[in-house]
This record gives C-alpha cells, sequence and structure tokens, in this order.
C-alpha cells in the first residue's frame, strides 16, 4: 500500500521535499557513485547510445548533486541541471563545473534552447503533479528530441525516506509518457542486498556500506535470480522520442 504523503498542499509538498534534499545533499553526493546506482546509469547511457550516439544539447530535471548521467556530462557541449534544492546544486558546481545550474521547481521552469535529450530520473516521484513535469520537458525538445525517464513503483518504496515520496504504478508511469514514441521500456529489480542495507542502515552511515564493489556482483546475481523466479521489478525505465 502506498504510504501516505505528509503534506497537504502542493507547495508544502515541496517545501518539505527541499529541505529534506537540503539535509541531505552531502550524504546523496557519495550516495549516488555506490550501490546500485552506478550499475543503472551504465545501463541507460549503453542503451542511450544506441539511439542518439552524442547528445550534445541535454537538460537534466531533479538532477541532484551530480549528473544523473556522467558521462552524458562528459561529451555533451551544454548540460543544464535544474533542481529547486539550492543544497544539491552547491556540490554538483563543484565537482561539474562545466554544468549550467537552474535552480528551480522542475513542475514550471524555463530554459532557451531546444534539446537532443531531457533527462528525469527519480524525480517524478518526488512531486505533487508529475504530468507538469513531462509538459516542461516536452517543451524543451528538439523534434524527435529523446527522454529517459526512471522511476520506482509502489514495490520501491522500501527504499524511500523523505516525507512525500511515493512509487508510481507502472501502468501511471507508461501514461506520463505516453505522448512520447517508445524506444525502449525495461524495469528492474533493487536487488536484496540493497534493500536490507537500506533497511538496516540509516542514511548517514550508508554511503560507506555501499562502497564495496565487491557487493556489485552479488547484488547483480540477487538481481538475476528474483527476475528468473518471476519476481517483480521495483524500477520502471524509458527512452522515448518526441513525435
Ligand atoms: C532521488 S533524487 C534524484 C537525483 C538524480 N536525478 C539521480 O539520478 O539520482 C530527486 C531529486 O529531485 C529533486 N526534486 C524534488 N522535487 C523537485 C521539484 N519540485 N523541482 C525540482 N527538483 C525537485 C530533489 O531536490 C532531488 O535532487
Amino acid at each position: 500500500m502506498a504510504r501516505p504523503r505528509a503534506a497537504a498542499t502542493p507547495e508544502e509538498h515541496k517545501r518539505q521535499e527541499r529541505a529534506y534534499a537540503d539535509a541531505h545533499a552531502a550524504t546523496y553526493y557519495h550516495e549516488m557513485y555506490q550501490g546500485p546506482w552506478p550499475l543503472y546509469r551504465a545501463r541507460i547511457e549503453e542503451r542511450l547510445y544506441r539511439h542518439l550516439p552524442r547528445p550534445r544539447r541535454v537538460v537534466d530535471i531533479g538532477c541532484g548533486p551530480i549528473p544523473s548521467l556522467p558521462t552524458v556530462y562528459e561529451h555533451a557541449e551544454r548540460y543544464t541541471c535544474v533542481d529547486q534544492s539550492p543544497g544539491c546544486l552547491a556540490r554538483l558546481r563543484l565537482a561539474y563545473p562545466r554544468a549550467e545550474v537552474v535552480e528551480a521547481d522542475a513542475e514550471g521552469f524555463r530554459v532557451e534552447g531546444a534539446f537532443d535529450l531531457v533527462v528525469i530520473i527519480g524525480v517524478l516521484h518526488h512531486v505533487p503533479e508529475p504530468p507538469r513535469v513531462i509538459e516542461a520537458a516536452a517543451a524543451l525538445l528538439r523534434p524527435a528530441g529523446l527522454i529517459v525517464g526512471m522511476e520506482p513503483n509502489e514495490r520501491g518504496e522500501a527504499v524511500m525516506d523523505s516525507p512525500n515520496e511515493r512509487g508510481i504504478p507502472d501502468v501511471e508511469f507508461d501514461a506520463l509518457y505516453g505522448r512520447f514514441e517508445v524506444l525502449e521500456r525495461w524495469a528492474w529489480f533493487v536487488a536484496d542486498y540493497w534493500m536490507g542495507l537500506v533497511e538496516r542502515v540509516p542514511l548517514p552511515e550508508r554511503p560507506r556500506r555501499w562502497a564495496d564493489p565487491t557487493a556489485w556482483f552479488a547484488a547483480v546475481e540477487d538481481e538475476e535470480r528474483h527476475m528468473a523466479e518471476g519476481g517483480l521489478p521495483s524500477m520502471n525505465v524509458i527512452i522515448a522520442r518526441r513525435r
């Protein structure tokens, strides 16, 4: 069952999420390089490059403290990061100085230009009205530009900490991206290995525990076993094209 949200209004919802992201920016920064996250970034980039080998102009909505797709950042001419958390953006500026940084609400912001790629990873499940973010994203894309999206569904709620985030059911996820032409669509599972750590280890301690690379392989095997046994995924991913 979906967890209840803490906020009574959309504005309060966003304020609470901003305060949470600011408070955890330093931990997030380290966490982004560890646990299952580098693996999912690599998987997305590998599939993205089949369709768009060189994304030159990119907007990353809800980027957090590092670019959501670091290899894409490395090769982009213009990589624009949008987030409402000044704490996360301050971190990002330190390590990724070429990024153009926009502190704004993902549900309504303006960036000049037409972009090859918009990235929305782990963001829609934090906002009160996800269709408004998709609206903003679609307006940024050049004709035939691509969008990459990833969100947890209700089974991903065990890894959620902030007051208002909740999983996006599979059907809702597909509906959000319904206006685009789907190029790649897959789902994966946050392995028991990581889930167990998330449940047992409080956030400030987690990055240190996630740093063990041998655990990555155990986690991949765990994921493969789970899926082979008919287990249900907890993360949905899409790569799609503006019609
Ligand atoms: C789980 S993090 C995802 C970070 C990153 N995209 C990644 O790939 O890991 C969610 C991010 O969304 C941002 N966010 C949440 N609500 C937002 C809003 N209404 N407008 C802009 N950013 C928002 C948070 O500040 C946070 O940095």
